[in-house]
């Protein structure tokens, strides 16, 4: 048996917030964000819908995918920096909304890279047979940290959830490798400066377009395959300037490659998993692919897993 993934799910607010929207809002182009970023709208909460309540929705979705109920879960952790409060965790206020067991339950801090060190922390106790069931959700309201005076960051953000179940899956598939990084003296180009979230553009794309292309090979090397082998790529859905640097890397075609930042923005630590739970809902990942999954972030913080779908 392998740690793997035994189901996915998401949720995203309903509320769109396109481009031409936020023409009207700050000194910005369609145009503009397009060409820069490959954003074309994203998705808003409400202000009754905080945090936990995104995380709520993904997760049911998942567990059903899973086929599990809450009480088969042994471990919940989410992934977020946009909690409902600084404490109780997330992870906890999911516990008691699931109606799980007194199991272990807590919010992990790696911004845009949360869900990977999620499930490299997951795929420990799995693979030392501790856990069966673990929870794993990447959540983020960006819009309650959000300057929406500054063009320069209110344009690329959004708010949404992902989550999946780390189980047992067959010796032949599940997780293969994994690469998990960090590089704190960069913290100063990404980070949260009283109410809002600030952030080096120039610099976060020179980290972000190095990083994640040598990640993605890394893992594909480590897990004994070769980089034309790769059948879908989820990169961390901040720009589609450095997901391409990534694909590219690779040397695989465009509809390898997940591509949900047009619709949904930057969603942080959710961009991952809600592009990992559309691409299995939409039949681009099928059982036996490889699938790489790679993001980068504030910290700064970095990670990629490479696993083969299926149970
Ligand atoms: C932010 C980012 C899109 C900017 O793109 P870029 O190609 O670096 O932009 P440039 O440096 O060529 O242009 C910046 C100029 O555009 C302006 N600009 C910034 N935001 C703008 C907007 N929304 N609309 C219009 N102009 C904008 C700037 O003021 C600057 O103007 P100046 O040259 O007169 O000072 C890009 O740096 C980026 O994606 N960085 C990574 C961000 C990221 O992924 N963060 C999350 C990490 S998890």
């Amino acid at each position: 048996m392998r740690a793997g993934i035994t189901g996915t799910g998401h949720y995203v607010p309903e509320k769109v917030l396109t481009n031409f929207d936020l023409e009207k809002m700050v000194d910005t182009t369609d145009e503009w964000i397009r060409t820069r970023t490959g954003i074309e709208e994203r998705r808003i909460a409400e202000d009754d819908m905080d945090t936990s309540e995104m995380a709520y929705r993904a997760a049911v979705n998942a567990m059903e995918d899973a086929g599990i109920t809450a009480k088969d879960l042994d471990m919940i952790m989410v992934a977020t920096v946009t909690p409902d409060t600084p404490f109780p965790s997330v992870a906890c206020m999911l516990q008691d909304r699931l109606g799980a067991n007194k199991v272990a339950a807590m919010d992990l801090s790696a911004a845009c890279s949360g869900f990977m060190y999620g499930m490299v922390t997951a795929k420990q106790f799995i693979d030392t047979g501790v856990y069966k069931n673990i929870l794993i959700v990447g959540v983020e309201k960006l819009s309650k940290i959000t300057d929406w005076t500054d063009r320069n960051t209110s344009v690329l953000f959004g708010d949404g959830a992902g989550a999946a179940v780390i189980g047992e899956v067959s010796d032949d598939r599940g997780i293969l490798s994994f690469e998990l990084g960090a590089d704190g003296s960069g913290g100063k180009y990404l980070y949260q400066d009283k109410d809002y979230l600030s952030m080096n553009g120039r610099e976060v794309f020179k980290f972000a377009v190095r990083q994640m292309p040598e990640s993605s090979v890394n893992v594909v090397e480590k897990a004994g395959y070769q980089r034309e082998d790769v059948d879908y790529l989820i990169p961390h859905q901040a720009n589609i300037r450095i997901m391409e640097a990534a694909r590219e890397k690779l040397g695989i075609p465009e509809e390898k490659m997940a591509t949900s930042v047009k619709k949904y923005g930057n969603t942080s630590a959710a961009s991952i998993p809600i592009a990992l739970s559309e691409g299995v809902k939409n039949g681009k990942i099928k059982e036996d692919d490889l699938v790489v999954l790679v993001g980068f972030g504030g910290g700064l913080t970095w990670g990629a897993v490479a696993f083969k779908y299926g149970r």
